[in-house]
């Protein structure tokens, strides 16, 4: 489903990825670890196009990201779902309507909406939160709304960039386990982390990065710094 060949990337002069090769497989769920600024984060905004390679190719399924048409990006984004670390949700819409919005934004009827929010919530275990409002959720639960969606539009990827980041052990641990779900149903998904304790819980493909490199691939991996 993806394939990183040979990628390199520069900011200005600075050598962010050097020379990375990875294959992922349809329906894996992959843990893509190590320190703040080893690359992480650059590997995903390739993947969603938001930055260039300098060097190497990266494929999406029959897509090349060294070919890809500014105007092709939105077709690329509908396969892809992205959840960050920074939760930003519509602060005045509850639960329900920020899923709705995101689900009006890429074309769907209201038919669909009334129909697919409901069971979307449910997917993540929000149904009895579908009218709070963001500031009546813990953490944990924006994220899981967060993660609700960016499911909206059916991605077959999801990337989640440092999801946990700003939750306590409870709420991130949470987290992760909806991601292992929506993974079982059939997503593949990239966790890209710097938190090596929830990574050794998933014991699933882990990847390190390291200043740009890949030194560690581990198939049901115990990570250690
Ligand atoms: N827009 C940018 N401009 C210049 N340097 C950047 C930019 N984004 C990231 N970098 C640098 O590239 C390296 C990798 O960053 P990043 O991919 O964000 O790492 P991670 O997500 O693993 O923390 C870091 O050295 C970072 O400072
Ligand atoms: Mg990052």
């Amino acid at each position: 489903m993806i394939e990183f060949k040979k990628v390199t990337k520069y900011y200005n002069n600075h050598k962010a990825l050097n020379n990375i090769n990875l294959h992922v497989k349809q329906g894996e769920f992959i843990s893509l670890v190590g320190m703040s600024g080893a690359g992480k984060s650059t590997m995903l905004k390739l993947l969603v196009g938001e930055e260039q390679l300098d060097d190497g190719s990266i494929l999406i399924d029959d897509i090349d990201m060294t070919k890809i048409r500014k105007s092709d990006l939105p077709y690329l984004r509908r396969k892809i779902g992205v959840v960050f670390q920074d939760i930003k949700l519509l602060p005045k819409r509850t639960a329900f309507e920020n899923v709705a919005f995101a689900m009006e934004v890429s074309g769907h009827t209201k038919e669909q909406i009334n129909k697919d929010v409901p069971r979307i919530l449910e997917l993540v275990g929000l149904t009895h939160k579908t009218h709070n409002f963001p500031h009546e959720m813990s953490g944990g639960e924006k994220q899981r709304v967060a993660i609700a969606r960016s499911l909206a539009h059916r991605p077959v990827l999801l990337l989640a960039d440092e999801p946990t980041g700003n939750l306590d052990e409870i709420n991130a641990a949470e987290v992760i386990d909806l991601l292992l779900k929506i993974n079982e149903l059939g997503t593949t998904v990239l966790l890209a982390t710097h938190a090596s304790d929830l990574v050794n819980k998933i014991k699933k493909r882990v990847i390190t990065i390291e200043g740009g490199q890949i030194t560690m691939e581990q198939e049901k991996g115990k990570y250690k710094l």
